[in-house]
């Protein structure tokens, strides 16, 4: 009945990137779920090196109890043929954080609902995102991807009206932030992990400026909606509520963090400006500057992503996150 939805389900940010460095490095890695493993199968054939990167798949139906018993994660060891503590699971659910410290493996919890992290308080690392890994932290070798600070991304697009934020940007921080409005963009808010990105930013007819924006619910505000809020890297005279604003952005810095004081946000922003208007200048990332979608005039509100088109399944998406599990032998 799902398998159409299936093959429109794209990975969480970073998945593939993990699971290739993964294998190259020979670790061997195991995707143990709750879910029936013919639908595990059926799930992960739409996505290109998935089954051959797995030692073994070990669904609910192969073991007697399922998360959070240890069950299927001590299935998943004796397969791979490791001791459990040389083991690392990778979880995005409460039940499977538990199943995992159970099995007496270590534990990276990848919330898969927002601002849920104080939850996992068991796992021994909680990530906002799959972005945010560490291999080297856990014996693994390092990624070789971050340039400068900076994560390059397969760029994505997005265009929409400048809104009104809290109004904390210019008077408490000295931040000019130009809000997008968030309308019409639901998938890709649920798509791209709330953090720290930076790219290019287009005003049509004006021109196109370095930028550096955060996505997520500042969390040193608290806020109860996901915003997203770029900062222009240049002086302006004036603000451009209601203006159309288009975005490429093309790489990533951080995830969002709390801080301990007002000052210290204020400067870790700063940090990221200079991050980006550095990184914006290697050809990597400059290249986006000339991008036609920066001057393009359109409609606000009817942003382009890159790469494939999805449909908007909020559950089936819920779904497939709750299905990829990764174990592999800390080193
Ligand atoms: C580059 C950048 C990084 C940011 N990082 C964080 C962060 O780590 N934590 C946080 O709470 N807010 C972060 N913010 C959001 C600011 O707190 C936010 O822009 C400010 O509160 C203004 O919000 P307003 O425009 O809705 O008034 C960041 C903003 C930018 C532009």
């Amino acid at each position: 009945m799902f398998s159409d939805q299936w093959s429109n389900i794209k990975p969480l940010p970073g998945a593939n990137r993990l699971i290739k460095h993964l294998k190259v490095h020979g670790i061997p890695m195991a995707l143990a779920s709750n879910s029936p493993r013919m639908s595990i199968e059926s799930k992960i054939s739409y996505q290109q090196g998935w089954k051959d990167s797995f030692s073994s798949i070990i669904g609910g139906n192969e073991v007697s109890a399922a998360k959070p018993s240890p069950d299927i994660f001590l299935e998943a060891a004796n397969r791979l043929k490791l001791e459990p503590s040389n083991c690392l699971v990778i979880e995005d659910s409460l039940p499977g954080v538990a199943a995992g410290k159970a099995a007496g493996m270590k534990v990276i919890a990848v919330p898969y609902l927002p601002k849920q992290c104080h939850l996992y308080t068991s796992a021994d690392e909680v990530i906002n995102s799959l972005l945010d890994l560490r291999p080297e932290k856990w014996g693994l070798s390092p990624f070789q991807d971050w340039i400068e600070g900076t994560l390059p991304l397969e760029p994505w697009h997005i265009r929409g009206s400048v809104v009104k934020g809290f109004g904390r940007g210019s008077k408490m921080l000295g931040i000019p932030t130009a809000n997008l409005s968030t309308e019409g963009h639901t998938t890709l808010l649920s798509e791209h992990p709330s953090g720290v990105y930076f790219g290019w930013a287009g005003l049509p007819a004006r021109g196109v400026y370095k930028m550096v924006m955060s996505i997520g619910w500042n969390p040193y505000f608290n806020n109860k909606e996901k915003t997203i809020e770029p900062w222009l890297l240049h002086e302006f005279d004036e603000d451009f509520y209601g203006k159309e604003l288009h975005l490429v952005i093309v790489g990533y810095i951080r995830p969002e963090m709390n801080f301990p004081s007002l000052e210290k946000l204020i400067e870790k922003i700063h940090g990221d400006r200079r991050i980006a208007e550095k990184a914006l200048e290697l050809p990597l990332y400059l290249k986006y500057k000339d991008d036609p979608y920066l001057k393009a005039i359109g409609r606000p509100g009817t942003g382009r992503q890159g790469g494939p088109k999805t449909r908007p399944v909020r559950h089936i998406e819920d779904v497939y996150r709750a299905t990829w599990k990764v174990l592999d032998p800390l080193s």
